[in-house]
């Protein structure tokens, strides 16, 4: 094995997905507290941006969160018909819809971002969102590698 072959070796084990995980205040950021105070295992890959209501992201927060170094994205929040500003996680929902498929144009593989309903008592629903985004994106690979 030549010290390039050597370095990509390493470099390669060293990678972790970073996940931005922005999380609804009312329900999945207290499912996040929930899993952790309940001592519940999932990959420590997320940084939880918590936000008011689902309802409230802008395409421009994922992207700012690709740019600033995630590899992929987590959007937590409540039920259907659950939503404390009545209906802002699906107007969120429709939003990432077609968010997926402009990224999709721009050649990123839309599915570096997850959807995910979690309430505040559903942590191991929370805590397997984390695990699947992670793994989704590690099989991905760096976005670096598919954003030029
Ligand atoms: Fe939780 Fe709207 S208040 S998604």
């Amino acid at each position: 094995m030549t010290t390039v072959e050597k370095k990509e070796v390493q470099t390669k084990k060293k990678w972790e997905p970073q996940i931005g995980a922005f999380c609804c205040n009312w329900c999945s950021y207290a499912g996040a507290d929930l899993a952790g105070t309940s001592r519940i295992q999932y990959p420590p890959n997320a940084r939880i941006i918590r936000v008011n209501c689902t309802g409230r992201i802008s395409p421009e927060f994922i992207l700012a969160s690709l740019e600033m170094g995630a590899d992929g994205v987590l959007v937590s929040g409540c039920h259907p018909g659950d939503c404390h500003y009545s209906s802002g996680n699906l107007k969120l929902r429709a939003r990432l819809t077609i968010m997926k498929m402009a990224i999709e144009q721009a050649g990123i593989n839309p599915e570096r971002i997850r959807l995910q309903w979690a309430s505040a008592s559903e942590a191991q629903i929370f805590a397997d969102g984390v695990t699947t985004i992670v793994e989704q994106v590690r099989a991905l690979g760096p976005l670096r590698s598919e954003w030029k």
